[in-house]
């Protein structure tokens, strides 16, 4: 159903697309005012939404009574059967299955994981260390906690009991990167003098395409705003890749790419010294490639050679415009 720009999902798995992810965000997009064109960097990140009753997973919803394994059991039940499934059993290649995590992942991977998240999944840091060695008692050996669960403590706030007649629903993020063929992001040149557009390109290559050969896929969930000269550049790295690439303005056209030593995420930024033009960018987010594990440090975490990168513009650049 498509009400338009405000329809709610519905009780029922809702496509929404683009996602709530999808479209362009602050700082993807740049101008060039000497010939009215505008950059949007973009992406098509679908979702599915479901408006649930439940609210978001909290503390309050385990229990205080039952075992270990009892309390892993809910501590799955809440934070991770929606997306990680009623058997543990994924939706691979997108979500990986947890049959046996603690054994395929390693537990000390896993309580990382759910702690810090990794790229799409959320991580949960509210979850106490107790409560991590309780869902690997019960990830490790799910038949050690037969039966219901115990039942939990006080609902969060504000999911409409009592003394109120509102109504509050929630969703979770939902989004689905691979589900739709590529490309995922791309660059768009609009003309707006003209009110159209002069070239779309891809993003770049996603790795996990990559892997299967494909290429122009453009990167999943971008993270990275353009940054446009005056001699007709445009330059924008790409986070999960760890390149930097130089577009042509005018035909959408690669000139120059190079791997960073590690991801980017946000805008370059460009200065210039005595008549001479730079660019620097901060490359300090993991690859997709080297199992990416933002945020806090996790000991496992692999490491990441953090740097600010700057280049310098051919010396004849400003001079030929
Ligand atoms: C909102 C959806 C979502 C929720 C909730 C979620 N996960 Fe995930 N999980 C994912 C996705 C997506 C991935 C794949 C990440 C990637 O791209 O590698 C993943 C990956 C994992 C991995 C694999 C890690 C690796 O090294 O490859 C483990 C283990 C895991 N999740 C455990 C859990 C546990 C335990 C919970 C509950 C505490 C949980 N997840 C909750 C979406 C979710």
């Amino acid at each position: 159903m498509n009400e338009g720009l405000f329809t709610p999902p519905e009780l029922t798995d809702s496509i929404e697309m683009p996602g709530n992810r999808g479209g362009s965000n602050w700082g993807m997009t740049a101008s060039n005012p000497t010939n009215g064109t505008m950059f949007v960097v973009s992406m098509d990140i679908p979702a599915i939404l479901k408006d649930e009753r439940r609210a978001p997973p909290s503390l309050w919803n385990i229990p205080t009574s039952g075992t270990p394994a009892q309390k892993g059991k809910a501590v799955y039940h809440f934070y991770c059967e929606r997306c990680h499934g009623t058997e543990r059993e994924g939706a691979p290649p997108a979500i990986p299955s947890l049959v046996n995590a603690p054994t395929v992942f390693g537990s000390g991977t896993v309580k990382d994981v759910v702690k810090y998240g990794l790229k799409d999944m959320p991580g949960f840091p509210d979850l106490t260390s107790t409560l991590l060695d309780d869902l690997i008692t019960y990830l490790g050996n799910p038949q050690s906690a037969p039966g219901p669960l115990p039942p939990g403590g006080e609902p969060p706030a504000g999911s409409g009991s009592a003394g109120s007649n509102a109504v509050r629903y929630w969703t979770g993020y939902g989004l689905q990167p691979s589900i739709i063929s590529p490309p995922w992001s791309r660059i768009t040149a609009y003309d707006l003098n003209q009110g159209t557009i002069k070239w779309q390109a891809p993003l770049g290559d996603a790795p996990q395409a990559a892997r299967e050969h494909l290429k122009g896929t453009g990167v999943m969930l971008p993270r990275d705003g353009p940054v446009i000269t005056a001699t007709g550049l445009l330059f924008i790295a790409t986070k999960d890749e760890g390149k930097l690439r130089a577009y042509d303005q005018e035909t959408g056209k690669v000139i120059w790419s190079v791997d960073l030593p590690a991801a980017s995420e946000g805008v370059p930024a460009m200065y210039e010294v005595d008549g001479r033009e730079y660019i620097v960018v901060c490359a300090t987010s993991a690859k997709q490639t080297e199992i990416p594990r933002d945020g806090p440090e996790a000991p496992s975490a692999e490491p990441v050679h953090r740097s600010y990168v700057a280049y310098a513009l051919p010396e004849n650049l400003l001079g030929q415009k």
